[in-house]
């Protein structure tokens, strides 16, 4: 059976594509996941795409893919620099055994100091950061 990976987005960013483009980037959320499936499957694995603007609603999907059994790629968006149910989430995703990977599209680092806080960091298995789409690709190849 093939692997399923959970690829999880944060708030905000079903506004890809048309916010603040030239931090994020012109491609939408769509393209995005586009991307990520075609690349899953060379990989062979199964993406299971999904965005919530919702703090509660990306916890449930944390613990749903550890009861999946599966693999997480996650962009928190804002809520990395502050979230600990998502941190603490994200802790039951790795604790049980399971990669998370923390993806971001632009380099949090190098931009406003609050953003160079992630709460997620931590306990996430590893992190991809500023290559745009790209990380969320770099990711699904860290994950095999
Ligand atoms: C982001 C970076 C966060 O700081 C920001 O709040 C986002 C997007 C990124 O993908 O670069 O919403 O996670």
């Amino acid at each position: 059976m093939t692997p399923t990976v959970f690829v999880l987005s944060g708030p905000n960013l079903n506004r890809l594509g048309t916010r603040e483009p030239e931090i994020y980037g012109s491609d939408s959320l769509d393209d995005v996941h586009d991307a990520v499936r075609r690349e899953a499957e060379q990989l062979g694995l199964l993406a299971d795409c999904r965005q919530t603007n919702h703090e509660g609603v990306l916890v449930d999907w944390l613990h749903e893919a550890v009861d999946a059994g599966a693999d997480v790629v996650l962009n928190p968006g804002a809520f990395t620099h502050y979230s600990y149910a998502v941190r603490d989430a994200c802790a039951i995703v790795t604790t049980s055994g399971r990669s998370l990977v923390e993806v971001h599209l632009s380099n949090p680092a190098a931009r406003e100091g609050f953003r160079h806080v992630s709460v997620v960091a931590p306990v996430a298995t590893g992190t991809v950061a500023g290559f745009g789409l790209q990380s969320y690709l770099l990711a699904l190849h860290a994950l095999v």
